[in-house]
Parts: C-alpha cells; structure tokens; sequence
C-alpha cells in the first residue's frame, strides 16, 4: 500500500527557520512557524527533499532506509551533484556505449552486485513516490535456465497454436486478432530460435546470461509500468558502468504476462505485475566505438 503517513522529523535545535524546507515540499507537509520548521500537513510522499535540502541536517525523514544508498562494490559521495556538475559528455557516453548484450562469460554475477543493482534501481523516480517495486533476482545459471524452460514451453504452445490457420481464422473472425498477428509477425523466428535452442544447445532467449533481474510492481502503485521500467533503465546504465553486460528480454515479459502460473512457478505473488526482466552477467563482448541511432520524429513548437 502507498502510504502517505507522514514520518518528518524537525530537529527544533538545528533547525534555522529558513524555509528552504517548505519550498521543496511536494505535500505541504511543513511550514515554518515561530522561526521553527514544523510538521503540519497530515500526508507526505516520504520524498525526502526536505531533508536533502536542509542546510543543518535538522530533518530526518522515518520512513527512508539509508542503507538504500550504502553500495557494497562501489563508493558513493552522498554530496548532493548539483545541476551541472557532471558533464554531460560522461554521462552520454556510458548512454551510448551501453549496447544490449548477448554474449556473456561463465562467470556468475555476485550477491552484493546484485543487491546494488537493485539499490541503483530504487534511486528512480516513481508515481507519487510510491517506489512499490518488486525485484526477483536470479543469481545461478541455473535459476536462469530454469525460468528460460518456462518461457519456451509457452512460445512451444503458442506456435502450436499458432500453425494452425482453422485457428488463427476463427479467432480473428471473432475479432480476436493477436494470434494471427503473431503467426505473421514472430512465429518462423521463434520457431528457429527453439529449433537452434533444442538441437544446438545455443541460448536464444537469456543468451547465456548467469544472472537475470526481473521488475515488478505491486498493483496498487500509481504507475506501476513506467516506474519499474524507469527502476529498469537505471539498472542497464548501472551495470554497464559496474562491468556487466545486460539484455531486456521481452519475450519472458510476454509469456510471463499471457501465462500467469509462470510467475507463480518463480514463487512470485499473483498480485505483483513483472514489466521488465534483465538478462546479465559480464559480458563476452566488447566494441570499438558509439554508434548512431535512428531519427525520431521531433516536434518544437
Ligand atoms: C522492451 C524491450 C524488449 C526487448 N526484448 C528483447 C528480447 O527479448 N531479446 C533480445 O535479444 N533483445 C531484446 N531487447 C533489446 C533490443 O533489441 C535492443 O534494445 C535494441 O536492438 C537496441 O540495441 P541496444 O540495446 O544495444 O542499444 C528488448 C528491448 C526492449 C526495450
């Protein structure tokens, strides 16, 4: 549940009376009174703003977990960047150079690297600050390869299905037109991939990954997709910068979300919705230099 009880805290001894807190507030949940930052408003986002902000330290916000933002397998300076203090030529070129990986080494992605990526994921934004996402993180070959089972007998039925035109037309006469769209969209490549799967033992779906990292989020966030794919997209730039390759891999999004006892089979609640699942590992691959990419389409107005 979001829960917008509020946990601030004013520390009346260190606190000034500037108001730099007020200004951040999201909720009105402070207001200075007497010279004094109080607590005033009944509900807050737990954002954290105001205590980021405040030049004394004199607020604490209960409800945030600084653990959340100590990293085992890298250091991080909790000075607030301010606006400008990074260069953007650093930043987009680990944008740029972060390449969907489908090469990766034996070698199994540690514990703590994960539990980091998972840190690294919670510092996106989310609807209303919910940050109700959930993460299943596998950390074997094996774990990987299980879930991969799962995924390949649903695209084994769904072929199946699919190659049959009595099928595909009565569907598409009732106005169900998915499975048609399916056979003429996907079906030969999934067919090859499950044939190069079964009989050359080649990994088309996690691509050999040793780890894979999916996100969820609970159903009663407010923006349940766009924060996990958000939490998502910093987990990709991440690991990148901590030498891990990684891999969206919508084919496991898909059959998890038209074969719901995939999820429970990974012991993941019926409730939950899994938006995003990440194949990683150190990568087995390397390249030369950044690429372009295609053009939008752009509108200034
Ligand atoms: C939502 C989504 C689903 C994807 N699913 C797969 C997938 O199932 N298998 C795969 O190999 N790549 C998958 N990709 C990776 C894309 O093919 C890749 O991002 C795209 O080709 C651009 O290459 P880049 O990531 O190296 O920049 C997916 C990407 C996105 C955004």
């Amino acid at each position: 549940m979001n829960s917008r009880i509020v946990t601030t805290v004013v520390d009346p001894e260190k606190c000034t009376g500037c108001g730099s807190c007020v200004r951040v507030c999201p909720s009105e949940t402070l207001s200075v009174e007497n010279g004094i930052a109080r607590v005033v408003g009944d509900k807050s986002l737990s954002c954290g703003h105001c205590a980021a902000v405040c030049p004394g330290g004199a607020i604490t916000v209960k409800a945030l977990d600084t653990s959340m933002t100590e990293f085992t397998s890298f250091s991080l300076d909790h000075d607030w960047l301010p606006f400008g203090g990074f260069g953007p030529g650093d930043l987009a070129r680990v944008m740029a150079s972060r390449r969907s990986c489908r090469n990766f080494k034996k070698k199994p992605v540690e514990t703590d690297v994960l539990e980091d990526l998972v840190k690294l994921a919670c510092l996106a934004p989310s609807g209303t600050n919910s940050q109700e996402w959930t993460f299943t993180c596998m950390s074997t070959r094996e774990a990987v390869l299980e879930f991969g089972d799962l995924v390949k007998e649903f695209f084994t039925g769904l072929n199946k299905k699919a190659e049959n035109p009595v099928l595909r037309k009565g569907l598409s006469l009732v106005g169900y037109k998915a499975l048609d769209a399916y056979y003429k969209e996907y079906y030969e490549s999934v067919k090859e991939a499950m044939y190069e799967m079964e009989h050359h033992n080649r990994d088309r779906l996690f691509h050999g990954a040793t780890a894979c990292i999916l996100v969820g989020a609970a159903p009663d966030a407010s923006c349940p997709k766009e924060d996990a794919m958000l939490a998502a997209g910093n987990i990709l730039l991440g690991a990148h910068t901590m030498g891990l390759g990684t891999c969206l891999i919508g084919f496991a999004v898909e059959a998890m979300k038209a074969d719901r006892s995939i999820q429970k089979k990974l012991g993941i609640p019926g409730s939950e919705k899994t938006h995003a699942v990440i194949a990683l590992g150190y990568p087995d691959e390397s390249y030369q230099r950044i690429t372009g990419r295609k053009r939008p389409l752009v509108r200034y107005k």
